[in-house]
């Protein structure tokens, strides 16, 4: 059964979801608690194997933002080979979370089904992602994964609260462009690369 998009307008937003730097977005301008309601709500009608539903979400807005620079900041030294460690880096996990007006957290929350695989609800997550960004560029919301390979380690783990079987697979950073600021454009391969027929 249809509704009432069409696939011309789906296709559409599919294709106006940018990722939208930090840098671009206003900090000043908050994303209203409703709009970030409906975009989590969209995200949990992701698709989910055996129904464990197992996107978790933490909200980092105003002053909070400061503790999560700061944990990035500090784990990034504590974690990464010194000899691997670059200055624009470092800087730019304080600057992505103080630019953009919030930043969520996203973990899968591993389940007790073990019949599923965990990469099924990894993928599961990623899907809720997607719908969190394309809800967001529908109302032209900037939004923009990020996923510092930190977010892997026990320290974070730790400090987010959520156990060794679970995974933080992103950040979301979310906020209006920037006044006067351009949507960005982008570009795919031609389909036809990517597809055989049977
Ligand atoms: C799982 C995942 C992780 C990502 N992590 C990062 C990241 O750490 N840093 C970054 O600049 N972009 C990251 N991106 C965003 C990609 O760079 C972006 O999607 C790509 O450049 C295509 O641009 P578009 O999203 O505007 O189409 C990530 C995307 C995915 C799917």
């Amino acid at each position: 059964m249809g509704m009432s998009l069409t696939l011309d307008q789906i296709s559409a937003l599919i294709r106006h979801r940018r990722s939208i730097k930090p840098a671009g977005m206003d900090p000043a301008k908050p994303v209203d608690r409703a709009t970030l309601m409906t975009l989590l709500e969209n995200a949990t009608w992701a698709p989910t194997h055996g129904m464990t539903e197992p996107w978790r979400f933490r909200v980092f807005e105003g002053l909070s933002r400061e503790g999560l620079a700061d944990t990035l900041q500090r784990l990034y030294r504590e974690t990464m080979p010194a000899a691997e460690q670059r200055e624009d880096k470092f800087a730019k996990l304080r600057d992505n979370v103080l630019q953009a007006p919030t930043v969520i957290a996203c973990w899968m929350q591993r389940g007790g089904v073990e019949k599923i695989p965990e990469v099924e609800e990894i993928e599961a997550v990623a899907c809720a992602l997607q719908n969190i960004m394309l809800s967001a560029s529908a109302i032209g919301l900037g939004s923009f994964w990020s996923s510092p390979p930190l977010l892997e380690t026990e320290a974070f783990r730790h400090w987010l609260g959520i156990r060794e079987q679970d995974r933080c697979v992103g950040l979301i950073y979310l906020g209006w462009p920037k006044d006067g600021a351009t949507w960005p454009v982008s570009a795919r391969r031609p389909v036809t690369e990517c597809v055989t027929w049977a």
